[in-house]
């Protein structure tokens, strides 16, 4: 996992849950007090070290915290991608775009990162499917981004889970409010 989600992973204990809980995290983890670096990319291992740790001791679902940990990080993550973001978009035109332009320079050599590959599919003017495919299974940190990004937008959203299989599932996106 790349060091940026080390990075905001670290800023959301920090935020939410104060510095005593994120030090106890991160030892019970055993990352101690290690630095990632948001320039590298990190073992997953370190990351589900780190993320299984503070389920447990903040006693929340892998699937909660993953939501939202993405709600939380959208903000940062669209203002430092800026310049990828064309301004005439609509959200369901970024949404659709995130896979071939957005995580495309993510997985440049100069980041080195390895997101998720999201197939978008559009459905009409307020409605696309995603198909997550990732080793990782943490796609509730994508339904977390999704909702954030429609909040951007100033778009509630709606997101169905229509089918899943191991590193594998399809997400249907609604904009409830346009
Ligand atoms: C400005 C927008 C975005 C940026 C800059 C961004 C960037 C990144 C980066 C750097 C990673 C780490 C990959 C790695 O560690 O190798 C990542 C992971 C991830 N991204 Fe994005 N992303 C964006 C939008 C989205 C959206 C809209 C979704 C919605 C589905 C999404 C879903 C995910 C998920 C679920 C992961 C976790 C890793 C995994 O499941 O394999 N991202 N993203």
């Amino acid at each position: 996992m790349h060091g940026i989600i080390f990075s905001l992973f670290n800023k959301f204990v920090r935020e939410n849950y104060g510095q005593v809980m994120t030090t106890r995290i991160s030892r019970i983890s055993g990352m101690g007090y290690k630095f990632h670096d948001a320039r590298k990319s990190y073992p997953d291992e370190e990351f589900t070290a780190l993320l299984d740790t503070a389920c447990q001791e903040l006693e929340q679902p892998r699937d909660e915290l993953l939501e939202r940990f993405g709600y939380y990080i959208t903000p940062t993550l669209l203002e430092e991608h800026a310049s990828l973001i064309n301004e005439n978009w609509s959200c369901i035109d970024f949404l659709e775009r995130v896979d071939p332009i957005i995580h495309g320079a993510m997985r440049k050599p100069e980041i080195g990162a390895s997101p998720p590959t999201l197939i978008a599919d559009r459905v009409s003017e307020n409605e696309l499917t995603i198909e997550y495919r990732s080793g990782r299974s943490m796609d509730a940190m994508g339904v977390g981004i999704i909702k954030a990004v429609g909040k951007h937008y100033g778009h509630a959203v709606n997101v169905e889970e229509l089918d899943a299989e191991e590193g594998r599932k399809v997400l249907k996106v609604t904009l409830t409010s346009v």
